[in-house]
């Protein structure tokens, strides 16, 4: 089987670039993601769905307080893509600098977006090196933004400078995930009942 090539043609299933953010305490933080979905087709029952490596910092936040804010990126955010997906917020505050204010459920809420949600987790699965976070979305908005931003559109316009810390992060997370992947427990999510 030619694994490079499903990898290559997986990458067609893949989504906007999204800024997720979480609050935990006292601490906000906020990261990137490719692979949030809409989980739901009722208009009454909206929903969306993440995925967080268990290696990133903002994975403990959500998987703590079951709580995160969505943003649709657009092509005027390069900028955010690289404070908030290139480096972990362990050490600094990310969103020093990031206009925003805290949701209802107390999520960060960035101003400079396409939309927003505020998510409430309601299902978790375990992926190994992964959790997948299915979540009901409450207070949403569109932001500002034109244009959607796209990893096709962002691969293509990523500034040179970023082409090194970009593969170097991307290898660096393959090498931890690929010892991850297979290591699944069973995770049963804190609001569900049997
Ligand atoms: C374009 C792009 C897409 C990314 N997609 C994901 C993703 O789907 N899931 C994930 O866990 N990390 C993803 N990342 C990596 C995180 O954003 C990155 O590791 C970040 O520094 C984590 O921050 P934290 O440790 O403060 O949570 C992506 C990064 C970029 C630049």
């Amino acid at each position: 089987m030619d694994l490079a090539q499903s990898y290559e043609l997986l990458r067609s299933l893949t989504a906007p670039v999204v800024a997720i953010t979480a609050t935990r305490g006292a601490k906000r933080n906020g990261m990137i993601s490719d692979a949030a979905v809409r989980a739901s087709i009722v208009p009454d029952v909206p929903r969306a769905a993440i995925f967080i490596h268990k290696f990133n910092y903002t994975h403990d936040m959500v998987l703590e307080t079951g709580r995160f804010g969505l943003h649709v990126l657009h092509t005027g955010q390069l900028g955010l893509v690289e404070q908030l997906g290139f480096v972990s917020g362990r050490d600094r505050d990310k969103l020093a600098g990031v206009p925003h204010r805290l949701g209802a459920l107390g999520c960060p809420l960035l101003e400079d977006c396409w939309a927003w949600f505020e998510c409430r987790v309601i299902n978790a699965m375990d992926a190994g090196s992964s959790t997948w976070f299915l979540a009901d979305v409450g207070e949403h908005g569109r932001g500002p933004g034109g244009e959607i931003l796209t990893p096709a559109w962002l691969r293509e316009h990523l500034p040179p400078a970023w082409q090194e810390p970009y593969l170097k992060n991307l290898a660096a997370a393959q090498a931890k995930a690929r010892e991850l992947s297979r290591d699944i427990q069973p995770l049963v999510w804190k609001g569900l009942t049997t």
